[in-house]
C-alpha cells in the first residue's frame, strides 16, 4: 500500500522540475488548474525561457510576463525574469527608481553581474519568497504557488544557491536573504519538489539521479514522482491481447473493407505493444530506483490544452497515493 502523502494542495509551494521536455510545464499548469479550481488563490510562477503557461492554460492569452495576469478564476500567471526580479529587489533595497536605472543600465554592474554566479536563481528564488509572503488582509494572497522551474541539471542549482550563496556571504542582507529562500525551500510541511519523468532509458536515470541529489546535496522534500506519457495498455478491453499476431497471420491480400492492409495494421499494433511494454519497464525501474509513490499520467494524443482538461489530468496528482502502474 502507498504511504500517506500529505496532500499536495495543503502545501504553500510545489516545484514541478525534471529533464527538458518531460512534461513540466504540462503537470504545473495541470495542478495549478485543479487547485483553483477547487476554491485556492494559487500562482503558477514560470522561471526562465519562453512563457508557455498563458497559451497552455488560456490558448489565444496574450502573454503575462513579470507584472502576471489572471488567466482563471483564483489562478494568476507570473513569468519571472530574473533581470526584472533583480530591478525590482534593487528598488526595495535602493527605493529611488531612477537609482535603480542608473545601477541596472550601468557597464560595470552588468559585468559585475555576468562574474557572479547563482544571482539569477537567487533573485528569481527571492522573488518566489516574498510572493509566498503577501498578504492580503491578514490572509496569504496565494495558498499555493506552483513553480515551473528550468530543467535538471539547472534545475537543482537553482534549488542549491541559496545555500552556496548562505555559506559564502558571511554577513549583510544577502546572507538574511539567501537564509530566508533557503527556510522556505527545506521546509516539508510548506515545499514539495514534484519531479516529473518519461518512462524511457535517459529520463528515468536521470531522474533517479535527481532524487538521489535532491535529498542529499540540498535537503528538499520528494514525496512523488510523476511519470508522464506512458503509453497506455495497447488495445481496449474486449480486443484480444495478440491482435497484433492475428494481424501478422492474416494474408496481406485479405481486403479489409477499405482498410489499410492487413500488415500495416498489424505494424501499429506491434508498435503500440512495443512502446505500452517499453514504458511499463521504465516505470518499474523509476518506482525502483526513487523508492517513492509514482503518479502515472497517459499519453494524450495532440497534448493538454485549456483549464478543463488541465484539471482532469491533474487528478491522478491531487490523490493522496501513487496510482498503480
Ligand atoms: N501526457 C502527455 N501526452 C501527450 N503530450 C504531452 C503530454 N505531456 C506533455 N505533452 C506535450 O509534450 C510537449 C512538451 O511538454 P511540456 O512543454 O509540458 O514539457 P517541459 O518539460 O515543460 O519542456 P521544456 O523542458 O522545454 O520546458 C508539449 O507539446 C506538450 O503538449
Ligand atoms: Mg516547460
Amino acid at each position: 500500500m502507498a504511504p500517506e502523502l500529505t496532500p499536495i494542495l495543503d502545501r504553500r509551494l510545489v516545484i514541478v522540475t525534471g529533464k527538458g521536455g518531460t512534461g513540466k510545464t504540462t503537470v504545473a499548469a495541470a495542478l495549478a488548474v485543479a487547485a483553483a479550481r477547487q476554491g485556492r488563490s494559487v500562482l503558477i510562477a514560470e522561471v526562465g525561457g519562453q512563457e508557455q503557461v498563458p497559451q497552455f492554460i488560456s490558448p489565444g492569452h496574450p502573454p503575462v510576463g513579470y507584472a502576471g495576469s489572471e488567466l482563471i478564476p483564483g489562478l494568476t500567471s507570473i513569468h519571472i525574469d530574473p533581470h526584472e526580479a533583480l530591478a525590482e529587489y534593487l528598488g526595495l533595497q535602493l527605493r529611488v527608481r531612477g537609482l535603480v536605472d542608473l545601477v541596472m543600465r550601468n557597464k560595470g554592474f552588468a559585468q559585475l553581474l555576468n562574474a557572479a554566479p547563482g544571482w539569477r536563481e537567487l533573485i528569481t528564488l527571492g522573488k518566489v519568497w516574498h510572493l509566498a509572503q503577501m498578504q492580503d488582509a491578514g490572509r496569504p494572497r496565494y495558498e499555493l504557488i506552483v513553480v515551473d522551474a528550468p530543467a535538471t541539471g539547472h534545475g537543482l542549482t537553482f534549488l542549491d544557491v541559496p545555500r552556496v550563496v548562505g555559506n559564502a556571504v558571511r554577513a549583510g542582507p544577502l546572507r538574511g536573504h539567501a537564509h530566508l529562500v533557503e527556510e522556505l525551500i527545506l521546509d516539508p510541511e510548506q515545499t514539495l519538489l514534484l519531479p516529473v519523468a518519461l518512462a524511457e532509458e535517459l529520463p528515468a536515470r536521470e531522474t533517479a539521479e535527481l532524487v538521489q541529489r535532491a535529498q542529499s546535496d540540498i535537503g528538499i522534500a520528494i514525496d512523488r514522482v510523476v511519470v508522464n506519457a506512458v503509453a497506455p495498455p495497447p488495445f481496449p478491453p474486449g480486443v484480444p491481447d495478440d491482435l497484433d499476431t492475428r494481424l501478422h497471420a492474416i494474408d496481406d491480400a485479405v481486403a479489409l473493407g477499405g482498410l489499410p492492409r492487413p500488415s500495416v495494421l498489424a505494424t501499429c499494433a506491434s508498435y503500440l505493444r512495443a512502446r505500452h511494454q517499453l514504458n511499463a519497464g521504465y516505470v518499474e525501474q523509476i518506482r525502483r530506483d526513487c523508492d517513492r509513490p509514482l503518479v502515472i499520467l497517459p499519453y494524450c494524443p495532440g497534448g493538454i490544452t485549456g483549464a478543463g482538461p488541465l484539471a482532469d489530468f491533474a487528478e491522478p496528482i491531487l490523490a493522496a497515493g501513487g496510482l498503480p502502474a
